[in-house]
């Protein structure tokens, strides 16, 4: 192990790397150390295995934060362009899926080989399989203790992420530093993840599990058009991994199923034009069969169209459009994307990502109170918060 460099990077995950190769570009010795065996494993299974590496519209807008301005500076100085170029310079074929979102056409590790081949570029040095210690304030800077010897170096970059899916390795090592020296940690709670529902619900959705359809998902004033999915734990899909990261215990949220329809209206003409159908027919020529099928039978509707008053056309409507339903839970850290909440902005330099009261210690990614939402804006944080420490260190 290199006893001694300008700049030590705990965590070589995205922002760790980015880290990494920005300040080796500009000349500083790093030392990069993971406790994994394989660097950037959260980009290995990202996006399904192809990495949703950016979102082409991304803005402070798709960021969560008790601070929604702390994004901003390192957001606009690294760019989904820049990180685009990278990915360009490397060759690596990729493809808008849908809603600016940006995947690898083949491979997530083509990105984790980029940022290796980076790394190696610029005489970054990766240690893998390293055990963190402890971490001491010494007067040249920091002095990290590790199961494979001491380092030090003058400036320390934390980038260990959050909580979300321990069982790769993730740890609260960040938040448990960031309070070692002083700096308020808020609250921390899974986001992008799915939504669990009590026991006499979920009894009577199962028939819906693998269902899937376009929605609209409400919280309080937020909405997300994505498609939601039934699942044997509750509701999941893009549509509820993104509000969940709005949703708190106890809430509701209100579901709009096929949105861009108006069902009152579709179910008047049909009565109209073919009274002798079922109102499950005319909901199956809209929606997956079975969800017709619960729809209906929730509504406790029988007959046909021609029989049913327009009252319960409505009271049928709207329970595909105006579904109030309140989760039990969620899947938790177990399975959620992401961490919220996290380092205190109000702690850190928007610029360097520098903890104000601790000079050379920074932290990035997503152990900072800085969530996307669900579409490559969490690895846009990561990049962008990333080349902003290794802008400064
Ligand atoms: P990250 O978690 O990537 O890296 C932290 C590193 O620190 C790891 O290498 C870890 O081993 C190391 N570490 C942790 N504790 C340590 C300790 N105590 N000692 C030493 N090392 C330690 N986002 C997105 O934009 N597009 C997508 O497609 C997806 N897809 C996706 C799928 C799944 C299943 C998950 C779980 C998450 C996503 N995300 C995503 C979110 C994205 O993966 C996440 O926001 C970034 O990986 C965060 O990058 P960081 O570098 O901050 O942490």
């Amino acid at each position: 192990m290199q006893r001694k460099s300008d700049v030590i990077v705990i965590g070589a995950g995205a922002a760790g790397m980015m880290a990494a190769i920005r300040a080796g570009k500009r000349g500083r010795s790093v030392v990069i150390l993971d406790h994994a065996r394989a660097p950037g494993e959260k980009i290995r299974i990202s996006g399904g295995g192809r990495c949703n590496f950016t979102n082409i519209y991304s803005g402070p807008k798709n960021f969560l934060s008790a601070n929604p301005h702390f994004c901003k500076s390192a957001l606009a100085r690294f760019t989904p362009a820049d990180f685009i170029a990278m990915v360009d310079g490397h060759g690596i074929a990729w493809h808008e899926k849908t809603l600016g979102q940006l995947f690898c056409d083949d491979s997530a590790k083509d990105i984790i080989r980029m940022l290796l081949a980076e790394m190696r570029i610029v005489g970054a040095v990766l240690h893998l399989g390293t055990e963190i210690s402890g971490v001491e304030k010494i007067e040249s800077g920091f002095r990290v203790s590790t199961s494979e010897g001491n380092c030090e170096a003058s400036s320390l970059i934390v980038a260990t992420g959050g909580k979300s899916i321990p069982k790769m390795g993730a740890t609260g090592f960040a938040y448990r530093l960031a309070e070692q020296f002083g700096l308020a940690v808020l609250e921390t709670r899974p986001g992008l993840v799915p939504l669990t529902l009590d026991p006499g619900l979920l009894e009577s959705i199962a028939p819906l599990a693998g269902i899937a359809a376009p929605a609209e998902i409400r919280h309080g004033r937020t909405a997300f058009r994505e498609a939601l999915l039934f699942t044997h734990r509750g509701l999941s899909g893009p549509a509820i991994l993104q509000i969940s990261s709005y949703w708190r215990e106890g809430d509701e949220v209100v579901v709009s199923i096929e949105p861009d329809i108006d069902i009152a209206a579709h179910l008047k003409t049909a009565k109209q034009l073919n009274g002798r159908q079922s109102p499950q027919t005319v909901l199956g020529d809209i929606l997956p069969k079975r969800l017709a099928q619960f729809l209906v039978e929730r509504e406790k509707i029988s007959g046909n169209m021609a029989d049913l008053p327009d009252k319960a056309l409505l009271r049928l409507a709207a329970g595909v459009q105006n579904w109030a339903v309140k989760p039990s839970g969620s899947e938790g850290y177990r399975t959620a994307e992401v961490t919220l909440g996290g380092i205190d902005t109000a702690a850190l330099d928007s610029r360097s990502m520098e903890a104000k009261a601790v000079p050379g210690l920074y932290f990035i990614g997503e152990c900072v109170d800085v969530t996307g939402w669900l579409g490559g804006y969490n690895f846009q944080w990561a990049w962008a918060s990333g080349f902003a420490a290794g802008e400064c260190v």
